[in-house]
């Protein structure tokens, strides 16, 4: 299997068993969903009925921490993290991602509370995962993959940000904003959790990023991503804004070669990767640059 390549052969055995990844943890993030928990809690526990769940809840005004305290009460492969408020989904996934690999799960997987990604579809990351990647990206920009009923703009943002991210960061990824993804617990170990500090959906592009420069293996597969019915996006002016400035800031300081490798524990860590261009070698770090970023 080749870095940043699509796996087009996603023929999951829906009967197949993912014992061998160890234990899984499907993450969701949660603000405003009370529409939405209980229904995408249930398709998952019937897509993958192996994994746990943990929902990140943000102390939604509209109840859904609650509501997702009475599916934990009911299943003992739900729990619910109470988080004081909302803090965007970045830091919802690092709180979430530290916690699940506190408790010994070995595979943390981020999915939308919306039903835009699908549980159904959750065998096919877990597949390529078993293939050997280190981090599954779900993707809708690459061949057999799609979004449904997205508005236009959302389109254009998304495959925009994208193009832009591969082009000033040279991550040779189709669609490195999404939100639908498998972790093995090593790859976000060796990633430097600690220094991310993006906080919206540009989150997703800095861990897809820090994956690719650490060395380790990301394979897109892809998905369908259905725009929600219920409830609304916490897309924002904002969240596109933080993105832009954070990716144009990566993709010029990478090029002064003044960026740290992350702290990487990838078994290739260090060496030149296929197609990440302007990497700069292990020696040109200087450990300090970005210290003001990660403090913030
Ligand atoms: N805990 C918490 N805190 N959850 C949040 C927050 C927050 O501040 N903001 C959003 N979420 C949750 C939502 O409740 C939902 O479960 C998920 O994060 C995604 O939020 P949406 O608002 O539905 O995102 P979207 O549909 O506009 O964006 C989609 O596309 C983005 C760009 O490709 C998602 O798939 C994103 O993951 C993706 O990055
Ligand atoms: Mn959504």
């Amino acid at each position: 299997m080749e870095k940043g390549r699509s796996v087009t052969d996603t023929s999951a055995d829906e009967s197949q068993s993912f014992a061998d990844l160890g234990k899984i943890l499907v993450i969701i993030p949660t603000y405003n969903e009370a529409e939405n928990v209980a229904r995408i809690t249930s398709r998952v526990r019937a897509s993958v009925p192996e994994a746990h769940i943990l929902v990140a809840d943000d102390n939604s005004p509209d109840g859904t921490g609650k509501l997702a305290d009475e599916l934990a009460a009911a299943d003992d492969h739900i729990q619910v993290m109470h988080r004081r408020g909302k803090e965007g989904l970045g830091a919802a996934y690092l709180a979430g991602f530290r916690w699940g690999i506190e408790q010994g799960y070995d595979v943390l997987v981020e999915m939308d509370a919306d039903g835009s990604h699908q549980p159904e579809q959750l065998p096919r990351l877990l597949t390529a995962l078993l293939g050997g990647a280190d981090l599954v990206l779900g993707s809708r920009w690459v061949p057999g993959g799609s979004a449904v009923n997205w508005p236009k703009y959302r389109e254009f943002i998304s495959r925009g940000g994208s193009t832009y991210s591969r082009l000033m960061l040279g991550v040779p990824l189709r669609d490195v904003t999404g939100g639908y993804r498998a972790f093995r617990k090593e790859t976000l170990l060796g990633l430097g959790m600690d220094e991310v500090a993006s906080q919206g959906y540009c989150f997703q592009v800095d861990l897809a990023w820090r994956a690719v420069r650490a060395g380790f293996t990301v394979v897109e597969v892809p998905i369908t991503f259905i725009e929600r019915e219920l409830g609304a996006s916490k897309m924002s002016r904002t969240i596109v804004v933080e993105a832009l400035v954070r990716v144009t800031g990566w993709g010029v300081r990478n090029r002064l070669g003044r960026l740290p490798a992350p702290n990487a524990a990838a078994p290739n860590a260090g060496a030149p990767k296929a197609g990440a261009r302007n990497t700069p070698a292990a020696s040109d770090v200087d450990p300090n640059a970005g210290a003001n970023e990660a403090a913030q």
